[in-house]
């Protein structure tokens, strides 16, 4: 055996049978020390291939140049590589279908979801399209994409004017192009593909988030709708916190024929794949190990090597390609080391070229959120009708008002809860607290009393709008 043979297996078995195996017990019986030098792919029934690499094939896997990233003509961007040296693509967009694809990022902490995140984003910037983005670990996962991005936010406010202005475009466009007699998305013709994307999207959509029904339905609307608009939701998360994802109703759809991709994951987290219906119970993948290499038993009596075997960050599985179970990584991106502050090299990734903005035809749909590119309580306020307590599941009915402008809100999201009694609007709610005072109140007072009254916490925004609708009335 030279040290360049790639050894390549066909395994068959009996019709009838479905192959599963444990791929540590494999290496082992194959007296392979290095897992990651083994690569199994089964047809999730009875074949299976299984090459054996001189060495991990995946430890360096190099983008040659950043404008590769650039969608290709069949709505693919490549993002890394499989274990074969195969490029591995995955699809923003369906030229035949017309439409735009939702997707989903999964793996644990640390397994590498917010890096490929980045060259996703990259390839999104460089391909003209208009890209929303909530990095809801304050800013700090994906910092290099602040100004590359059309619309960049940090909070969960900021997450849900996002959901609610593409929901307004989306609304927008569907008028637009039914007008124009068009049924299917046609990409930048005249309109741009537009993306939005949740890194850490469990901080918004778990179990007690204050945010959770709403963004929920927002996902799920654009989700469904959004794809023959061109508007696609795309989400990265823990996956240790599958069902806690809005429930996992609103995954399903979007596990069904969106684009997934599984990075490193934990015991609890296949369970749940496996039981919301993304893998076949039958279906088996290697896991991805935290470091490659062979571990190496030391004797407490001799001196044991402190260097740090090399990661595996970025490995997993485009489920939703051409070979679910065929291993591949995204392109090793960044600096080597940190770097203080921006990192220079993913700055590259990105390139000097211009940010899409969305299309002037939806700036009036999209709203003062938009416009200012907001974020926080602030952006909240801009974008979401200054609500009567909708708790009742009539959604919120008012109009909107900003800057002297009037909008009927649309339909908000339904959340019916048909059994508990109408509760006051958000206004009588204020007038009550107002008659009660005895002085005057600045928001803030007027808030806190509001809050202690018993009835759905609000937040200040809401409160100075509600104010100033009073005054003006
Ligand atoms: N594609 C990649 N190229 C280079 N380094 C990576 C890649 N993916 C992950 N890493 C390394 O692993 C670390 C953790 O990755 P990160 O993307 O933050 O994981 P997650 O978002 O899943 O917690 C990064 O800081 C980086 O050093
Ligand atoms: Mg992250």
């Amino acid at each position: 055996m030279t040290a360049e043979t790639i050894y390549e297996l066909t395994v068959e078995a009996p019709p009838g049978d479905l192959i599963a195996y444990d791929p540590i017990r494999l290496a082992s019986a194959l007296r392979i020390e290095d897992p990651s030098r083994l690569a199994i792919e089964t047809d999730g029934m009875n074949h299976a291939l299984v090459t054996i690499y001189p060495s991990d094939p995946l430890a360096d896997v190099e983008l040659p140049d950043p404008r590769e990233l650039a969608m290709d003509d069949q709505g693919r961007i490549w993002v890394g590589s499989y274990h074969n040296g195969r490029p591995a693509r995955m699809r923003l967009y369906d030229p035949k279908a017309g439409s735009a694809q939702r997707g989903l990022l999964f793996g644990t902490t640390g397994a590498g979801k917010s890096t490929g995140l980045q060259v996703i984003l990259a390839a999104e910037k460089r391909s003209g399209i208009v890209t929303f983005l909530s990095d809801l670990k304050g800013g700090q996962s994906v910092p290099e994409a602040r100004d590359n991005v059309d619309w960049f936010v940090t909070t969960p406010e900021g997450a849900m004017a996002q959901l609610r202005t593409m929901w307004l475009v989306m609304q927008g466009r569907q008028i637009r192009y039914a007008e124009a007699g068009r049924s299917k998305f046609l990409m930048n013709r005249p309109d741009p593909l537009l993306s939005l994307r949740i890194d850490e999207a469990n901080r918004l959509l778990e179990k007690g988030a204050p945010f959770r029904d709403e963004a929920t339905y927002y996902i799920k609307d654009i989700g469904r709708t959004g794809r023959s608009l061109g508007i696609g939701v795309h989400l990265s998360a823990q996956a240790g916190h599958l069902e806690e994802l809005g429930g996992s109703d609103t995954l399903r759809g979007m596990l069904k024929d969106g684009e997934v991709i599984l990075l490193r994951w934990t015991s609890t987290m296949m369970r749940q794949l496996v039981s919301d219906g993304l893998l076949a119970a039958g279906q088996s993948l290697a896991p991805i190990p935290k470091y490659s290499g062979a571990i190496k038993l030391v004797s407490q009596f001799d001196e044991a090597a402190d260097e740090d075997a090399p990661g595996t960050q970025g490995s997993g599985y485009l489920l939703s390609g051409p070979s679910p179970t065929s291993r591949f990584r995204f392109f090793n991106v960044g600096s080597t080391t940190p770097v203080e502050g921006l990192d220079p090299e993913m700055l590259a990734l990105y390139g000097d070229g211009p940010v899409a903005q969305l299309e002037k035809a939806s700036w009036d749909d999209a709203g003062d959120a938009y416009a200012g590119r907001l974020d926080g309580p602030e952006a909240y306020a801009a974008i979401f009708p200054m609500e009567e307590e909708d708790e009742d599941g009539e959604g919120g009915g008012g109009a909107r008002r900003s800057g002297g402008k009037k909008r009927a809100a649309a339909p908000g999201p339904a959340m019916p809860e048909p059994t508990k009694p109408r509760t006051r609007t958000l206004a009588e709610r204020v007038q009550a607290v107002l008659e009660d005072s005895d002085g005057d109140m600045d928001a803030a007072a007027v808030l806190e009393a509001v809050n202690a009254d018993g009835g759905r916490q609000v937040r200040l925004g809401s409160v100075r709008n509600t104010l100033t609708a009073l005054k003006n009335n």
